[in-house]
């Protein structure tokens, strides 16, 4: 508490800013916000940029790809800043650095970081500050254990969009992923708890919340209250305001019929879901420990399209998972044709260190990773263009979040299913849902016109 005191009085006398770098997935980001908010309790204002910040913080992924480099370069790039400006202070954190040796490795190249830490200790930041601020000290902070959450909000992007945690870690350990490793066992949130969020962030004009969670499926493990995901999803969306729900990440294994029957019975609870295949082909499923076949994910699907017609629906993929034969790779690409995602995210096969599949025979050569992934990234994409035609003409609610980067004088925003829409309009409907009729598809985006008249969720 001390430490706190003296770091607001010395943020305050000096005008301390800081500036977050984030990687990697959602889940990620709204820790960068609860890093914010940590930050804002000890009277740090945001930077308006990266290079007037007081205290740069790198928030790492270790899920995507050449993660390592790209950070290290970066990191490396700020050694010329600190020489510049000895009053600078570097900090990393987030899931690479809770992977102790990569943690050390970082601390060795780089004597000038200031602050390392892992996923497991953000709620120490105030005395890791402390201690570089006033005792010159460094910290690397990797612990196996979390420390206890730290309940200070965080600072959120302005509305309309809101994410909230219900739980934290994974328990399934499929072989190819380094995330159960990183990020702990599953742990789930209080319900209670939940709710008070979502209620507060409804009453505070955001419009959308995004239930984040490794497995939300699994929530409610290990809780004394004795409720699931269907059972919490219904509850946000009968008693907190809020307009839109969405949530992810869906474990395939774990989608129940009651969580389909819930999204039918609440117009609030978005027709989007997230369900990760990521192979299929059966036997690649199994040595990916994923515990479920191409039938049974087939068959989800089927329920899913019968409970909830008109459900948008997207996936990731692996191709080049050890021993995929192409065989394997034409199953994925059949699915893929019979599912008609309307959008995938898909990844190279890259070994994770420590994880099962790291160990396999039948690692796959990079030239032929290369050659499937663009084989699947095709086919995806022309599916996705297809899904983005059939939307033509179609009259949707968008809910504006932001200026359009690409067309000036326009705005974007997210249809209930969740696909992105430009069209014409002033930054004042920010917040807004909005009658959009839409006019054109492209690849990615869609673009439509406004319909006048109501504006009603
Ligand atoms: N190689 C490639 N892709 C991976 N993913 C997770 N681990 C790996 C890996 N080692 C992908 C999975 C997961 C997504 C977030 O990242 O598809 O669903
Ligand atoms: Fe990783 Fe599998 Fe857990 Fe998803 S479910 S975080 S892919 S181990």
């Amino acid at each position: 508490m001390e430490k706190r005191k003296s770091l607001a009085a010395y943020a305050a006398e000096n005008g301390c800013t800081y500036w977050i770098e984030t990687y990697g997935c959602q889940m990620n980001a709204h820790d960068s916000e609860r890093l914010a908010g940590i930050l804002a309790s000890v009277g740090f204002a945001p930077a308006e940029e990266m290079g007037q910040a007081d205290l740069i913080l790198f928030n790492t992924c270790c899920v995507r790809d050449n993660a390592e480099k790209k950070l290290f370069g970066n990191v490396g790039k700020l050694k010329q800043k600190k020489r510049q400006n000895k009053k600078l202070l570097v900090g990393v954190c987030g899931c690479m650095m809770q992977q102790a040796d990569v943690a050390e490795k970082l601390a060795d190249t780089f004597p000038f970081v200031n602050i390392i830490f892992g996923t497991h200790n953000m709620a120490a930041l105030p005395e890791m500050l402390y201690a570089a601020i006033f005792l010159g000290e460094r910290t690397l902070a990797v612990s196996d254990q979390e420390d206890l959450p730290d309940e200070t909000p965080a600072l959120r992007a302005k509305p309309p969009l809101s994410a909230v945690n219900i739980m934290q870690g994974c328990d399934n350990f499929c072989s190819y992923c380094i995330v159960p490793y990183v990020r702990g066992r599953e742990r789930s949130r209080s319900s209670e708890e939940i709710l008070r969020e979502v209620r507060g962030l409804a009453k505070a004009g955001y419009q959308e919340v995004m239930l984040l969670g490794q497995n939300v499926n699994s929530y409610g493990k290990g809780l004394a209250e004795n409720i699931d995901f269907a059972g919490l999803l219904e509850r946000v969306a009968e008693e907190t305001g809020m307009k839109r729900i969405r949530f992810m990440t869906s474990h395939p294994k774990d989608a129940s019929q009651r969580m389909l029957d819930v999204m039918a019975r609440h117009e609030n609870i978005c027709r989007q879901l997230h369900l990760p295949v990521q192979s299929g082909s059966s036997r690649i499923l199994r040595l990916m420990n994923r515990r479920y076949t191409r039938e049974d994910y087939l068959e989800l699907i089927r329920r899913v399209r019968e409970t909830l017609p008109g459900m948008t629906l997207s996936t990731d993929i692996i191709v080049g998972f050890p021993g995929e034969t192409e065989e394997d790779y034409q199953d994925t690409l059949s699915l893929v044709r019979e599912v008609r995602f309307d959008a995938a995210y898909t990844f190279v096969y890259s070994i994770r260190r420590g994880t099962r599949a790291a160990a396999m025979e039948g690692q796959i050569d990079e030239k032929e990773k290369q050659r499937r992934i663009v084989g699947l990234v095709d086919l995806q994409g022309q599916i996705t263009y297809e899904s983005n035609l059939a939307h033509v003409g179609r009259r949707e609610l968008v809910l504006v979040e932001d200026e359009s980067r690409r067309d000036a004088g326009h705005v974007c925003g997210r249809t209930d299913g969740g696909k992105m829409v430009n069209f014409p309009g002033e930054p004042s409907l920010i917040g807004q849902f909005m009658p959009v009729e839409i006019t054109q598809a492209k690849k990615t985006t869609l673009y439509g016109r406004r319909i006048d008249g109501d504006t009603q969720a």
